[in-house]
């Protein structure tokens, strides 16, 4: 599949007025899952690369709620770089995407929502081992 068709760019409404910005995100209305976990990720800089993983059972959607960072997502046979630049994108990652965030602005928060408890045994850390999972061959 084309890896595209995969993630999504989510677009949130502004409710907001003269007093300010208001951004609603609601569980399996304006992103496809129900909120089972949030984490926010800030203080990380230019140099660092977070992620480096994929997931067999999370699904994610990323929001830069301050400043800026890159997402890198790979599917063993494409890849492609999205921005995260403003507070009202979102991005949906599927399972099964490989994915590395970095590039943070020193001002970046990056807010995660997943369908899932946190579960580490459900992470593929091992790149290799995760192209033989997606490129379906037999694990040696
Ligand atoms: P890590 O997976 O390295 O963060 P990321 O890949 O998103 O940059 O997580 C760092 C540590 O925090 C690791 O020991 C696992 C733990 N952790 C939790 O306990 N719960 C969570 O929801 C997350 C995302 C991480």
């Amino acid at each position: 599949m084309d890896i595209r068709e995969q993630y999504k760019i989510l677009e949130f409404g502004d409710l907001g007025d003269d007093r300010g910005n208001l951004v609603v995100v609601e569980g399996e209305q304006d992103i496809p899952f129900e909120i089972k976990r949030v984490f926010y990720i800030y203080g990380s800089d230019e140099k660092v690369i977070r992620g480096q993983h994929a997931n067999r059972k999370a699904e994610f959607v990323l929001i830069n709620v301050s400043g800026t960072s890159k997402v890198r997502v790979d599917n063993g046979f494409q890849e492609e770089i999205i921005e995260l630049n403003r507070p009202r994108m979102g991005l949906y990652l599927p399972t099964m995407l490989w994915k590395d965030m970095y590039d943070f602005s020193r001002d970046s928060v990056l807010l995660v929502l997943s369908n899932i408890h946190y579960d580490g045994g459900e992470y593929i850390r091992d790149y290799e081992e995760y192209l033989k999972e997606v490129k379906g061959l037999e694990k040696t």
